[in-house]
């Protein structure tokens, strides 16, 4: 096992301006000796959608949070949009922040605010004003499907119409890069190819679109980049990929679900008492301010 030090900083990191995401021998290994990731290296292109996939504990949590700079790395370099994560101070990363659109497998909703004021809410802390928000949230509430829900909150919703608030959220400032950490593992299967298709949406408008997932079949239809982690290793990326080597794809894009019994949506909202805004939805506070 490696050494646990302080993180690497990029020595002349050749950038190629058409990577969004760039990973230069990234290793996590978190505080009590588990390995999180080891050796990882890979580029991922504007304007792609690239599924994570991989077994549970195989590490594809850990990239994101190192691309959200929720997790330090133990070594190795992450450029995101050319710029080294770990040139960007503490006090920077909300900044850092509000460039990436993010999307959780819980949704993380602010729960005493309306849909609207959800994504109202993510555009005014990129310093939005009034009449920005008025003309900008209506608009990707029709896009997300939610026009008739402005004014319910979030646990009047189902699953699906709260991942649908999350990525609008994540949406309404047009970032380069969205994050998907399992953003459909609470949700049916129906439900979920409309949750997978609103996110394609977005990738075809332009954003970068990174994926983690469990769902077969999802990627197996979509047939979109996949990169496999195993055991804290990158150990597949294919360019039009199924989710384990070696399968065949059958039907159309979602139609081998549609007889799938609709199972029940689970509805996880975490009513959190007394946490900021941005405790709620980022969690714990980034491990740097530790
Ligand atoms: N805070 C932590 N402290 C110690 N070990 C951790 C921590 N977070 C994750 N790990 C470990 O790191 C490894 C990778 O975890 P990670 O959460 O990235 O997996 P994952 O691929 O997202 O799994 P899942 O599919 O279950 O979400 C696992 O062995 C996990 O137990
Ligand atoms: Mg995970």
């Amino acid at each position: 096992m490696q050494p646990v030090g302080p993180p690497a900083r990029s020595a002349a990191l050749p950038h190629d301006p058409r990577n969004v995401i760039e990973l230069r021998h990234v290793a996590k290994h978190y505080p009590d000796g588990t390995i999180g990731l080891e050796e990882a290296t890979m580029n991922i292109r504007r304007g792609e959608f690239v599924f994570l996939v991989g077994s549970t504990g195989s590490g594809k949590s850990t990239i994101m949070k190192l691309l959200s700079k929720q997790l330090e790395p133990s070594h190795g370099t992450i450029m995101v949009a050319g710029r080294d994560l770990a040139d960007i101070t503490r006090k920077r990363v909300p900044y850092y922040r509000r460039n990436l659109g993010v999307v959780f497998q819980d949704f993380k909703l602010l729960p005493n605010r309306t849909v609207y004021d959800n994504v109202a809410y993510a555009l005014s802390a990129t310093g939005a004003g009034r009449k920005e928000i008025r003309a900008k949230v209506p608009d990707i509430l029709r896009l997300t499907g939610l026009s008739t829900k402005l004014h319910q909150y979030p646990d009047q919703l189902s699953g699906g119409e709260q991942q649908r608030v999350s990525i609008a959220r994540a949406f309404v400032n047009h970032p380069p890069l969205v994050l998907a950490d399992e953003p459909t593992g609470n949700l049916d299967p129906q439900t979920s190819i409309g949750i997978m298709q609103l996110l394609y949406r977005i990738n075809r408008a332009g954003t970068t679109v990174l994926v983690a997932t469990h769902d077969h079949h999802m990627v197996d239809e979509m047939r979109r980049r996949v990169i496999e982690v195993d055991r804290g290793r990158i150990v597949r990326d294919e360019a039009a990929g199924m989710y384990a080597a070696g399968e065949q794809t059958t039907d159309e894009f979602g139609a081998m679900m549609r007889d799938v019994e609709v199972g029940r949506v689970r509805e996880r909202l975490d009513h959190l008492q007394g946490a900021s805004d941005d405790e709620l939805l980022w969690g714990d506070r980034p491990e740097a301010d530790r």
